[in-house]
């Protein structure tokens, strides 16, 4: 019944949640910002301005605009040290393996990230030529939970949404998949991502056989 999946990437491909947060910590503490235990969790599928927000949440002094800027990059040029490192050993397990079902399937397949460093990342994990719609984060003006990035994914797939299985990690991640009138399947704990159509602990259990009846 489905013709598309629409895969995230930071957290359901890749095992990058803890690098972006690695890197948020490592600024906030060069800047003496205190960070919550749990932040890691408010940072996922939300993008470096509206993470940067989070993060200076409980900053002692205000940031101006042109300091957010240098912040922002000072954390990407954090993440990017790290993920020039990767390889195809840093994909999740089962990652690649349910990207080929769905491919074997018949099925198209996309890429929907609101990360700048998404097409860096596709080529050190050795993925790239996997997808046949990669959404440039870039020209996303609205970022998840809003739909955009997941209908601009079904538009470049030349796919009804309605004809589209979205994955995800994040709950602002399901809510961006079931706005843009997709099918969710959420990676992780029924607690954060509950609105989801199904959730699974790992991409590692992804059967696509398993929703068709979805
Ligand atoms: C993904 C991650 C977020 C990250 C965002 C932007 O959504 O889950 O943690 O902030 O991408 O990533 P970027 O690589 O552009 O800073
Ligand atoms: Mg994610």
């Amino acid at each position: 019944r489905f013709e598309a999946v629409v895969f995230d990437l930071d957290g359901v491909i890749a095992d990058t949640a803890g690098v972006h947060e690695a890197a948020w910590r490592r600024l906030a503490a060069e800047i003496d910002v205190p960070l919550a235990d749990d932040i890691g969790e408010r940072l996922k599928g939300v993008d470096r301005r509206a993470s940067l927000d989070i993060v200076l949440e409980q900053a002692p002094r205000a940031f101006d605009d042109a300091e957010r800027e240098a912040l922002a990059a000072r954390k990407n040029g954090y993440y990017r040290e790290r993920i020039e490192q990767f390889g195809p050993q840093d994909l999740l397990p089962g990652a690649r393996e349910a990207i080929a079902s769905v491919r074997a399937a018949g099925l198209g397949i996309a890429l929907a990230s609101a990360s700048r460093n998404a097409p860096l990342l596709l080529e050190r994990l050795g993925i790239a030529d996997l997808f046949d719609h990669v959404v440039d984060a870039n020209r996303i003006r609205h970022s998840k939970p809003d739909p955009e990035i997941f209908l601009a994914a079904a538009a470049g797939l030349g796919v009804a949404p309605s004809a589209c299985l979205g994955i995800e990690d994040a709950a602002a991640g399901v809510a961006s998949i079931r706005a843009a009138g997709m099918c969710a399947v959420g990676i992780g704990s029924y607690e954060t991502l509950g609105d989801a159509d199904a959730v699974l602990p790992s991409i590692a259990a992804f059967d696509l056989g398993a929703f068709a009846t979805l």
